[in-house]
């Protein structure tokens, strides 16, 4: 069993990622749905290849685990690094107090279980007095936390589900608080007392990161965050939160901090058929685009309503052409570009297995970093998974306390 990183470990494990990462960035950087072909192919013809003539469904079966695929080389041997690089142990979980209420009524049942093993893994050396629930939502993961002689604050945003929140906690007879706040804003520094205890599970990109920066300067003794959507951020560079960060040769655009939300949980088939025809077409318009302009680049399209999808091809094709202003569509052969469209989204699918091999490890390499920095602000810090990945791929847990 892995164990989980404190101390020197986090800076050790996060100077091994970023070697790793770097040495392979020509690798993992290129997008295969932005490009075609993909500057590593020339240096590695046979997997490639190999990886090219594989169908969606192979590919689909491997995405969740790449490491385990028997591709040529350098296939195993980075799969392997990127396998010891990426090792983390389980935060021990202790049994948690049973519930007064039946919290869990109305929950999805993957939120629920996340939020119990979330809870289970907190382990705080001083006894909490007031827990504050960042990016609450409804304040779920507050509730479950809250036990006698306790306080709850839930921070969130959306009025509905403040309301929603508040609502549920007073049906429970619960001392919670919901309010209204957007953390991005200054004021949100006075909602953060020195006697919180700060929990996020979940908060996206800059959000989590502002509570990391916050909860120091006001004086907060421990705190927990579960971290997601690196890519969710105002800096069009990742910026670096702990100096090794700042100083580090590895430059991160919004793109690339996108690389570890590529992962998906499986769908259900319906969801699955949507997803890839949405891919497919994309693709195949981007052959077009291609013809249509003359020029041999990718087009950023926007998102689409799911409804485009229910379009016949070729209106979907002459529909984003008029919405993306390019030149007359001509005669086209519509059937072979949509079959094209489909032969391009297996290859772009069996293509990001490499890049998937990256994606731990430079999600690693980002939780370290605010892990890094709580450190440097004087918390002693433990980063742990709080779950299988199944229940969540982004299971990755940073205790802090001072
Ligand atoms: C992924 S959800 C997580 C919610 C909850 N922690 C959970 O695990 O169920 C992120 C939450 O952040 C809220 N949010 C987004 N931007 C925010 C902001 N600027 N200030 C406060 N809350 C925000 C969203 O409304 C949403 O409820």
């Amino acid at each position: 069993m892995p164990a989980t990183l404190q101390g020197p470990e986090l800076l050790t494990r996060f100077q091994a990622l970023e070697r790793f990462l770097l040495a392979h960035q020509a690798l993992w950087r290129p997008r295969p749905f932005n490009h075609p072909y993909l500057p590593w192919e020339t240096l590695h013809p046979e997997l490639a290849q190999w990886l090219r003539q594989r169908s969606l469904a192979d590919a689909e079966a491997a995405h969740n685990h790449p490491q385990h695929l028997q591709a040529p080389a350098p296939f195993a041997e980075l799969a392997q690094q990127s396998e010891a690089l990426s090792r983390v142990g389980e935060l021990p979980g202790q049994a948690l107090p049973a519930m007064r209420e039946r919290l869990e009524v109305d929950v999805p049942g993957r939120k629920w279980q996340q939020i119990e093993a979330f809870a289970a893994g907190l382990q705080f050396l001083r006894p909490t007095t007031h827990w504050l629930d960042w990016c609450s939502g409804k304040g779920h993961l507050g509730r479950r936390l809250l036990q006698p002689g306790q306080q709850l604050t839930c921070l969130e945003y959306d009025p509905a589900l403040v309301h929603s929140g508040e609502r549920l906690s007073q049906h429970h007879g619960l001392p919670a608080t919901h309010l209204q706040q957007d953390v991005m804003t200054d004021d949100v520094a006075l909602r953060l007392k020195a006697e919180h205890s700060p929990v996020a599970l979940h908060a996206c990109g800059d959000l989590h990161v502002r509570l990391i920066q916050l909860a120091s300067q006001r004086g907060c003794q421990q705190l927990a965050i579960a971290p997601c959507c690196y890519n969710r951020t105002r800096a069009e560079h990742y910026p670096g939160l702990s100096s090794a960060a700042q100083a580090s040769r590895l430059r991160l655009s919004r793109n690339d901090l996108a690389l570890p939300m590529s992962e998906t949980v499986t769908a259900g088939a319906r969801v699955r058929r949507q997803r890839d025809t949405s891919m497919a077409r994309r693709l195949a318009f981007d052959l077009l685009q291609r013809q249509l302009r003359d020029i041999d680049e990718y087009l950023p399209t926007p998102s689409l309503p799911s409804h485009w999808l229910d379009k016949p091809f070729a209106d979907y094709c002459r529909d984003l052409a008029a919405l993306k202003a390019l030149p007359p569509l001509g005669v086209q052969d519509w059937s072979a570009l949509e079959t094209a469209g489909w032969q391009r989204l297996a290859q772009v699918r069996n293509l990001e297995l490499l890049r998937g091999l990256f994606r731990r490890p430079l999600e690693l390499w980002l939780v370290l970093d605010r892990g890094l920095f709580l450190q440097q602000q004087g918390y002693q810090v433990q980063l742990g998974t709080f779950c299988p990945a199944p229940l969540t791929p982004r299971n990755l847990l940073l205790l802090a306390q001072r």
